[in-house]
């Protein structure tokens, strides 16, 4: 939600800036602006998307700040779009996070100052001015100014005529990377990774002045130390490779991503898991509950990992949609362990979960795909999925990676409990080993899903049943066409179907039936008849071909124990990227939405 971008260095300021924002698209596209700051300020803000916006040059800037939008308060208006300036004209700032008391401070300054947006970000650049008129530095400035702001930010603020960006964090994400004869700001390393893999994350607190030599970082008033660290990922595993969206790479790249959440995790002889978990096995094995936060797809990776954990690893599992999250029902604190779910690690609502629930005395673990992210600071421990960068708004590698490593966690807690016997941690792991190959299989039959979606992709409705493990992706594979192809879709436990939800079906309503897990299928298939029976088309996901009679289409997929349903959701996913593009939907970017929600 909203990325910034700073640059300073030798190169053509504002084209490194615009650059930077295009990477950064997938965090906001509702607006997008950048400053120059040389002798004076250069400014060009758009409505709309990055590409809407001509790259400033100004001969005399080294240095330049830009942001991409995703808003908050106001409007997608050229107006609302950052940077914002001071009266003067002068200081300009971006901003990632909201200003909770923003409206008293604007009153406050209102005698003095004369507004021109309807963002909370605007009073920062003039709280900045009131202080700079007392003759203090800037980071002077942006301290004062840090001290009277409430909420969260993540800001980066230039002065014309000054040689430096000063930067502040405070719960909102910020790093800076380290090029040869350059310095980036960035919300994530996404913004620069091109052009370095040193990065250095900023601290909550954490308040640091950028000069073309020097980096001095602040935190409480004093200078503080933060380390500088080597990413693995490269620019071209951000890239598109080809392929006409990121969505449908990172559909592709999900046998890989796989490999990479699994490997050297596994030791197929003991059979065992090693995670790197710090947490003591003695306080795995008293675990009495497992409370999982999360949003979104990473709330139905949480239902998947319930069906797991619960099963093999002998221990209760509840999953929380996390801005619904309060830690209560009598529990014992410390017998529970919170498992937050989080690709992004920066979700608001996830984060501020996690944090209730360490504030009550709860043991904390993040399961996610962002090196350095908050989450892997606000947890007790951190369980890495390995995916490698993800794009595309809706997320999809991610959530088989998610998956897959909550399969290592089960037979890890698992067998410490006791309660997982080797052939079943065997069959997991198995399971597992040939995950990859069998998503391989689906993703070569990917003509069929197309087919399909040319066939429906003007239905009234779409909707998804399945039952047990099967449930969560139905839930996941209708968020999925939702978001990208803004149609009308819903998942259901199959078997709910009949309590309300049938009244919906029509010929017009496609039915997709995941027919996964045997018995579970079994059951599911009696649903099918009923909507059948109401005229509705079915489109079934199995790897049982004594199924496919019932079904006006099948998508087949190879046999794959526990994980079937996770193999059936990859189906799902090539079925709603193609009922999107069939509609010409901006499928990287859908309206409305950005990567990583950074406010609750
Ligand atoms: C949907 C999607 C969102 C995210 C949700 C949580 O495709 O991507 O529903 O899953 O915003 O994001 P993370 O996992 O970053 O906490």
């Amino acid at each position: 939600m909203c990325g910034i971008i700073g640059y300073i260095g030798p190169d053509d300021t504002g084209r490194m800036v615009h650059e930077g924002l295009k990477n950064l698209e997938y965090r906001g596209y509702d607006s997008a602006g950048i400053a120059l700051a040389g002798g004076t300020l250069t400014l060009a803000k758009t409505a709309g998307q990055v590409d809407a916006l001509t790259a400033p040059h100004a001969n005399d800037a080294t240095i330049g700040i830009g942001h991409t939008r995703w808003s908050t308060h106001g409007e997608p208006t050229q107006t609302n779009a950052h940077p914002h300036t001071d009266c003067t004209g002068e200081v300009a700032v971006v901003h990632n996070g909201i200003i909770d008391n923003y409206e008293a401070l604007k009153a406050e300054l209102s005698d003095q100052h004369v507004f021109q947006s309807e963002t909370d970000t605007e009073v920062i650049p003039h709280l900045i001015e009131s202080h700079l008129e007392a003759g203090i530095s800037l980071l002077s400035a942006v301290q004062r100014t840090t001290d009277q702001l409430e909420g969260s930010y993540a800001i980066a603020a230039v002065v014309a005529g000054q040689d430096e960006i000063v930067v502040a964090r405070e719960d909102s994400p910020l790093l800076l990377g380290h090029g040869e004869d350059a310095t980036f700001i960035g919300s994530d390393a996404t913004a620069f990774i091109e052009h370095t893999n040193r990065v250095t994350y900023l601290e909550s607190g954490d308040i640091a002045r950028i000069t073309p030599d020097t980096i001095t970082i602040y935190n409480d008033g004093e200078q503080v130390e933060r380390e500088t660290e080597t990413l693995e990922w490269d620019a071209e595993a951000a890239g598109k490779s080809g392929y006409e969206h990121y969505m449908l790479k990172e559909i592709h790249e999900q046998p890989r991503a796989l490999r990479q959440a699994i490997s050297g995790r596994i030791d197929d002889f003991a059979p065992a898991v090693d995670l790197d978990i710090d947490l003591p096995d003695e306080y795995l094995q008293s675990i009495e509950e497992i409370q999982i936060v999360a949003c979104g797809t990473s709330y139905h990776a949480g239902l998947y990992a319930k069906e797991l954990l619960e099963t093999h690893a002998g221990v209760r599992v509840t999953v929380h949609i996390a801005s619904e999250y309060t830690f209560n029902g009598g529990r014992d604190p410390w017998r529970t362990l919170v498992l937050a779910i989080t690709q992004s690690g920066e979700t608001a609502d996830t984060l501020s979960a996690l944090r209730a629930a360490a504030h009550e005395g709860a043991q904390t673990l993040a399961l996610t795909n962002t090196l350095g992210s908050t989450v892997t600071r606000d947890a007790d421990d951190t369980v890495f999925i390995r995916a490698g960068p993800e794009i595309g708004v809706a997320a999809t590698k991610t959530f088989v990676s998610q998956v897959a490593t909550t399969v290592l966690l089960t037979v890890h807690i698992g067998q410490l409990r006791d309660v997982l016997n080797s052939q079943t941690a065997a069959d997991l792991l198995g399971s597992l080993r040939t995950l990859p190959g069998a998503v391989q299989q689906v993703l070569d039959q990917e003509a069929t899903m197309k087919q399909a979606a040319a066939t429906y992709a003007d239905s009234d409705a779409f909707f998804y049943i399945g039952r047990s493990a099967a449930y969560p992706v139905a839930l996941e594979s209708a968020l999925k066409l939702k978001e990208i192809s803004y149609d009308h879709a819903e998942g259901f436990a199959a078997g709910e179907l009949k309590h309300g939800p049938l009244a919906l079906v029509t010929p017009e309503t496609p039915v997709l039936a995941i027919l996964t897990n045997n018995a579970a299928a079994e059951k599911t298939v009696h649903n099918v008849k009923e909507v059948e029976s109401r005229g509705a088309p079915v489109l079934g996901v199995t790897s049982d071909d004594q199924l496919t009679d019932d079904l006006n289409t099948t998508f087949e997929i190879p046999e794959c124990g526990l994980l079937e349903p996770l193999v059936a959701n990859v189906a799902l996913q090539l079925f709603a990227y193609h009922v999107a593009n069939e509609k010409g939907r901006p499928i990287d970017k859908p309206r409305n939405l950005a990567k990583s929600v950074t406010v609750e």
